[in-house]
């Protein structure tokens, strides 16, 4: 375990290249062991994960190598419907994404329930319906979800807007017989980044980024090239994190067109962003920033997974403003951690007012799930002294090399064994 040190207050300056994106190689690199001959994939971050995700499917018998920087080859030839380990799928969500590949490939399969971030309650029973409906018979048995099918397509219409379900469905129909329709499914970039891979490898998708997705199912898929997309969050992440630190930074390597509400409420609260083709500019030096109100909502809407960046943003910018989560019922944890460090801060229910322009101090903090964990950082960049965060292990699921592309943006952050003591930091520019 370990615990990164973070001195504040900090203004970040610089660039910074963002990485492929982590939710849409969560289903893309499983999707992979679909196809009957090697696929390459590039962009792939080399965060937990990830590097959770390539040991599930190596202990199915694929053959995983890394090629390069961020580029994998994976080889599916060897891959056998054995049940994954369940200490390697508790550790990540994303393990549940088994469940449509398994059935896809094998018409069987057992996969134990999965783990990942404590968000509150996140049942499967989407998940379930849509798989059910391709006809797979589905039992659960002490924590283990044994499926049975001979899969043919069908129309599903998902009661929630879900990804996970929409991806597992996805998965599942590409080589289901007949055709496939998936309702009121989700719309997020990386399950448009699904949708192709799976027609890259010759698959039949269509209408990803719609709430409507036409699937007719192939006889096989084949080994192919595919570049995942950069990730918003980590984009979002850094723009969040620049606005609340009044720095400037260029962010290369983005889709603009994915960060479209994030820009919307930064240039709201009064920052200036700057769009280019690949890249996104993003300067808050010059002008006091203003509170604004922010609601959560499946995508194109406000991203969940930025609400606590947004919620240390909200503790620094003039008047007070209400964060609404409308996706997971538990993810106000790292309010508890700001109001440490002095934020004024009330969650009523599943909303969070934010009274703005109250100085934060250093005080040791806990990340309690991934993106809390990066607001935690970015709460002791903006704060006076030095913070100590813990929890860095949900950190790391998601980021790669987080303090020191923070540290290449001028901050000082660096990391430490739980156990060890700070007793001096050493003292700015020493
Ligand atoms: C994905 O989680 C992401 N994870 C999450 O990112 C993200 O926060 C979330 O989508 C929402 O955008 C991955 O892509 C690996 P959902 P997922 O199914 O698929 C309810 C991060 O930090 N629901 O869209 O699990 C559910 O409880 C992570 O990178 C059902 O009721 O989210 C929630 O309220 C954390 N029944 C809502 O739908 C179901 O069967 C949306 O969940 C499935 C979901």
């Amino acid at each position: 375990m370990e615990k990164l040190i973070v001195r504040g207050p900090a203004v970040l300056k610089g660039e910074i290249r963002i990485n492929g994106a982590k939710n849409s190689a969560l289903p893309i690199i499983p999707a992979a062991i679909l196809a009957d001959s090697p696929i390459t994939l590039e962009n792939i971050p080399g965060i937990e994960d990830i590097k959770m995700q390539i040991k599930i499917i190596e202990s199915m018998g694929a053959r995983v190598a890394w090629i390069g920087g961020n580029s994998i080859r994976i080889d599916p030839s060897g891959i056998k419907p054995v049940t994954p380990p369940y200490e390697l799928v508790k550790k990540l969500r994303a393990s549940y994404y088994l469940l449509g590949v398994m059935l896809a490939r094998f018409g069987r399969g057992k996969v134990p329930v999965p783990g990942g971030c404590d968000l509150g309650p996140r049942p499967i029973d989407q998940h379930i319906k849509g798989l059910s409906s391709l006809g797979a018979d589905i039992r659960q048995n002490h924590g283990v979800v044994e499926m049975r099918a001979k899969l043919a397509g069908n129309k599903v219409y998902l009661d929630v807007v879900s990804v996970g379900a929409t991806i597992n469905i996805m998965l599942a129909a590409v080589l289901a017989p007949g055709r496939t329709v998936i309702e009121n499914c989700a719309k997020e970039p990386e399950i448009v980044d699904l949708a192709s891979f799976l027609n890259a490898m010759g698959g039949q998708v269509r209408g990803a980024g719609t709430d409507v997705i036409k699937i007719d199912g192939v006889k096989s898929l084949q080994g192919t090239s595919y570049s995942i997309i950069p990730d918003r969050i980590e984009t979002g992440t850094y723009m969040l994190a620049v606005a609340a630190t009044g720095g400037k930074v260029l962010l290369k390597n983005v889709i603009p067109k994915h960060m479209d509400p994030v820009i919307a409420k930064l240039k709201e609260v009064g920052a200036v962003v700057e769009v280019g083709e690949d890249t996104i500019s993003v300067e808050c030096s010059t002008k006091p920033l203003q509170s604004v109100d922010v609601k959560t909502f499946p995508y194109p809407g406000y991203p969940t997974d930025l609400q606590s960046m947004m919620t240390v943003l909200l503790t620094q910018t003039r008047g007070t403003g209400i964060i609404t989560e409308n996706i997971f019922e538990a993810r106000f944890r790292h309010v508890g951690e700001l109001k440490r460090m002095g934020a004024d801060i009330k969650v009523e229910g599943r909303s969070a007012v934010i009274r703005g322009g109250v100085p934060l101090t250093a005080c040791p903090i806990k990340a309690t799930d991934l993106r809390a964990g990066a607001a935690c950082a970015v709460a002791g960049l903006v704060a006076e002294g030095v913070t100590e965060v813990s929890g860095v292990e949900h950190i790391d699921r998601g980021y790669d090399c987080f303090e020191a592309r923070l540290q290449s943006l001028g901050a000082e952050v660096f990391r430490i064994p739980d156990s060890q003591k700070i007793y001096a930091v050493p003292n700015r520019g020493a």
